[in-house]
């Protein structure tokens, strides 16, 4: 028998139990901070509980003194009855308007901590999940666990003080009428207990499926003109009634056992008032207790039945937010980013922002999670005053290697350096902090909604319309910009909305430039261009006198002919290919 309950106890401390206390933990680091509030609510709450157990004996005084027909009472009485029926309106709504508050500034501090953790979360682990899963957990998780907080200590004790100071006022008058009132107790915990083994792995599936449709929908509606171009409505409109026909069997399976068990609880605490109520008029009738006293029994024992639900309701809502705060606490539990070195590299940049930096690979491996093996043992470098090419067929990996550049993904093997021209042993270590000295042309449109000043000014928040303007001419956008109506002014729609591919690829060279930093990646940032524009965009970029290192990956070879070096990616390595390779690539 020991060795059962032993081993039941290991399974309980080792499994969902001991998640649930680790989740309870989490949840409690963002609560403590409103420790005040939630005192001043249980206390409302408990005080609450004392005003109501006052208007239940005046109410009973009251029903006494008009049986008994003791009018001078009357009054008097009657006032205070409906002072305390005020103040506990008054206290219920006082509860109500605190609770929100702390749910709202929970909420807040709980979303703002995430959406922060998120975008600090290391890139690769963090591209395994959709968007829309990502975007469910920390919006429907968040609210979750904010609205149910409360349920948490301070609801569990006003409860709690609710159940015992009414079993004791019926204890006191009579203990055969509590048992009556408490017997319904037994059938609602086994109930319970069914309700929430169902419970648990359904909040599990309903979130994963609540994620899926998210995902779906988000997809969907940035993706609405590849679905009309290829006709595809139809099959959208159907995969969505096809996910709703999911999540409405999964929520019937479940509500039906809950209706099932909440009509039996209905009979059971029918059963159990009307005991009660029978109980109450044969005490009348044989004169052992007075009318008020029965209006009194009858108000406890709605009281106990009520604060009983509630007690046992709280443990699904525990569950429930638990699952939620597991969901978080698995992408907060991905791998951060440091950004310790921010100080230090931003030090370096201002003592060699005169010579420029060098950008060195050596021995380089790197695979993605799934075990793609994008390149081994290879070797990169780039000066300042140069511009670097990287060629190669589709998917041999030119953006992965700038990614790697910029410290988005970490190589498994090698070391990468960036130090001062012309001084080899100032350097500095490769982390995400280096970011700071890179600016960026992502491949495809990447602008985000706002005006074109709003834009360029999410770089350099500082920067003037004037420079704004000299940056888009060198990135031979202001041509175009200059006969809009609004000019800089002019919103851009979602991703690049409202511009053509090739416009929108001069704006986000431009929005690189603004950011003046001494090392430039260019990932087919010119691919939409025709070869004159593009040559002259690169010129423009490369003729000022600042020190300037810059990495394009380009598909046309016609760019090749003012590149310092050119790079072939190809069996995992980057080849540095001579004048006549170059050669034969432009004339080819
Ligand atoms: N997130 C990822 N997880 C796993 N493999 C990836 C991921 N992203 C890219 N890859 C793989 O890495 C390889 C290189 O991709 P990359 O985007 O670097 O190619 P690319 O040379 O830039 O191609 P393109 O010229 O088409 O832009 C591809 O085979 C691709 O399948
Ligand atoms: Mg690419």
């Amino acid at each position: 028998m020991r060795e059962r309950i032993q081993f039941y106890w290991k399974r309980i401390r080792e499994g969902r139990l001991k998640e649930m206390i680790s989740q309870t933990i989490w949840i409690y680091a963002y609560v403590r901070k409103y420790w005040l509030s939630i005192l001043i609510y249980t206390g409302i709450g408990l005080v609450g509980t004392g005003t109501s157990l006052v208007t239940s004996f005046l109410s009973k005084d009251l029903v006494d003194i008009v049986t008994q027909h003791r009018a001078s009472e009357l009054v008097k009485t009657f006032v205070m009855y409906v002072v305390f029926t005020m103040v506990n309106i008054v206290l219920s709504q006082l509860l109500d308007y605190i609770s929100a508050m702390i749910c709202i500034r929970v909420d807040n501090e709980i979303k703002a901590d995430i959406f922060e953790k998120m975008l600090l979360t290391r890139l690769e682990p963090l591209m395994s999940y959709h968007t829309g899963d990502l975007l469910t957990r920390w919006s429907s998780d968040a609210s979750n666990i904010s609205n149910g907080v409360l349920n948490w200590v301070p609801n569990l004790v006003i409860n709690f003080s609710k159940f015992l100071s009414a079993l004791a006022v019926v204890l006191y008058y009579d203990p055969l009428f509590a048992l009556l009132a408490i017997a319904g107790m037994p059938v609602s915990l086994i109930m319970s207990k069914t309700l929430l083994s169902r419970m648990q792995s359904r909040n599990k599936e309903s979130a994963a499926l609540s994620a899926r449709m998210m995902g779906f929908n988000q997809e969907t509606f940035s993706n609405i003109q590849t679905i009309k171009a290829f006709d595809l409505i139809p099959l959208y409109v159907r995969t969505l009634r096809q996910y709703q026909k999911d999540f409405w069997n999964l929520k019937k399976k479940y509500e039906k056992l809950g209706i099932v068990i909440s009509v039996f609880m209905s009979f059971v605490g029918l059963a159990v008032s009307y005991s009660c109520y029978g109980l109450g008029v044969y005490r009348v009738w044989t004169g052992a207790i007075s009318y008020g006293t029965m209006t009194l029994f009858l108000s406890m024992s709605g009281t106990l039945t009520g604060t009983l639900n509630s007690l046992i309701s709280m443990v699904p809502s525990a569950i429930g937010i638990t699952t939620s705060a597991g969901r978080l606490i698995d992408i907060l539990g991905m791998p951060r980013e440091d950004y310790s070195e921010h100080d230090y590299v931003e030090k370096f940049y201002r003592r060699n922002q005169d010579v420029g930096l060098c950008l060195t690979i050596r021995n380089m491996s790197y695979a993605y999670y799934n075990g793609n093996q994008i390149f081994e043992n290879t070797e990169f470098s780039a000066r300042p005053h140069e511009i670097v090419a990287l060629v190669g067929p589709s998917g041999e990996g030119k953006t992965t290697l700038l990614r790697i550049i910029l410290a988005l993904l970490e190589p498994q093997e090698g070391c990468l350096e960036i130090c001062a021209e012309g001084r080899e042993n100032d350097k500095v270590k490769y982390s995400p902090s280096i970011r700071q000295l890179f600016s960026y042309v992502p491949q495809g449109n990447t602008m985000f909604s706002g005006t074109i000043a709003e834009n360029m000014r999410n770089v350099k928040p500082e920067a003037s319309d004037e420079e704004i303007m000299e940056c888009l001419k060198v990135a031979c956008a202001w041509e175009f910009i200059e006969k809009l109506p609004d000019g800089i002014n002019s919103r851009i729609g979602e991703r690049g909305g409202g511009f053509s591919e090739g416009q929108a690829q001069r704006l986000s060279i431009a929005r690189a430039l603004m950011k003046k930093s001494p090392i430039l990646l260019m990932d087919e940032a010119t691919s939409a261009l025709d070869v004159e524009t593009e040559r002259r965009i690169l010129k423009n970029i490369m003729k000022d006198e600042y020190p300037r290192t810059c990495i394009v990956t380009t598909h046309r070879p016609s760019v090749l002919t003012i590149c310092g070096k050119v790079y072939a990616i190809r069996d995992r390595q980057c080849h540095v290919l001579g004048r006549e390779q170059i050669e034969e690539m432009i004339n080819a």
